[in-house]
């Protein structure tokens, strides 16, 4: 039986501040910062992550019209634009001959994802035109990621941009597939089948060994405003949706 699912049964905002508490998020704070530690502290924001109320929307069976489907991916594509943006500017901008490869890899493997849903979104359509959603919030919440290439160093970027954000995509396609493309019809998440956000998790790591403490420090700290941005913007996702389609 599927589940009428209404806003009052999604987590609410005060489980997103839960999350964000040190005493939940900092596992192992009485160890030295490592690149160990760091790669277990993410494990557990993906853990943790894997409760978002978006995913318990998805798994309550409410995306069951085209309508709401659309209207999720309407709001998702200004994520997936963002996501081109950032990964354009992060490697236009790097310098430094030890990231750059790595850079240029992620950038090539993820080029065009943006323009492949926008494809997958007028198919839909008799007059093949896109439906435009525009959020303030969600904008903002997508701008943080933009703004953090222009301001973090290279080793920063890798924990937002692979550590963390790929980690997501990771999470985010598994449960979104069957809810939002159950037929297997969009290339975008075709492009995402399989280990390939997994293998973008992990790549850039071998750039993080051999830092000091110190770094470390302020890798955990970049880790962790990270995955609050990421948890705040897919729940935003799913508050969208349901105030532009109530459940019956
Ligand atoms: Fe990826």
């Amino acid at each position: 039986m599927k589940a009428a699912l209404n806003t009052k049964r999604l987590p609410q905002k005060a489980a997103y501040h839960q999350n964000v508490q040190p005493s939940q998020t900092t596992p192992f704070p009485h160890k030295s910062p490592s690149l160990g530690i760091l790669i277990r502290r993410n494990e557990q924001f993906k853990k943790d992550f894997k409760q978002n109320s978006l995913f318990k929307l998805m798994e309550s069976g409410y995306f069951d019209t085209e309508e709401k489907r659309q209207s999720f991916l309407a709001y998702f594509q200004i994520w997936s634009n963002y996501f081109q943006k950032t990964m354009l500017l992060k490697t236009a901008l790097c310098e430094d001959s030890n990231f750059t490869p790595m850079f240029y890899q992620h950038f090539e493997e993820e080029y065009g994802h943006d323009q492949m849903l926008i494809k997958d979104r007028t198919k839909v359509r008799s007059d093949r035109k896109v439906n435009v959603k525009k959020d303030a919030i969600l904008e903002a919440l997508c701008n943080w990621f933009l703004s953090k290439m222009l301001s973090l160093t290279p080793y920063e970027q890798i924990v937002v941009m692979n550590l963390c954000v790929e980690a997501v995509a990771a999470v985010f396609y598994k449960f979104a597939k069957p809810a939002i493309d159950p037929t297997n019809q969009l290339k975008h998440f075709q492009a995402h089948d399989g280990e390939i956000d997994v293998h973008h998790e992990k790549m850039g790591l071998s750039l993080l060994e051999n830092l000091t403490i110190s770094q470390y420090s302020r890798l955990f700290e970049v880790q962790e405003d990270a995955w609050a941005m990421c948890e705040a913007l897919m729940e935003r996702l799913g508050e969208l949706v349901i105030k532009d389609i109530p459940s019956k």
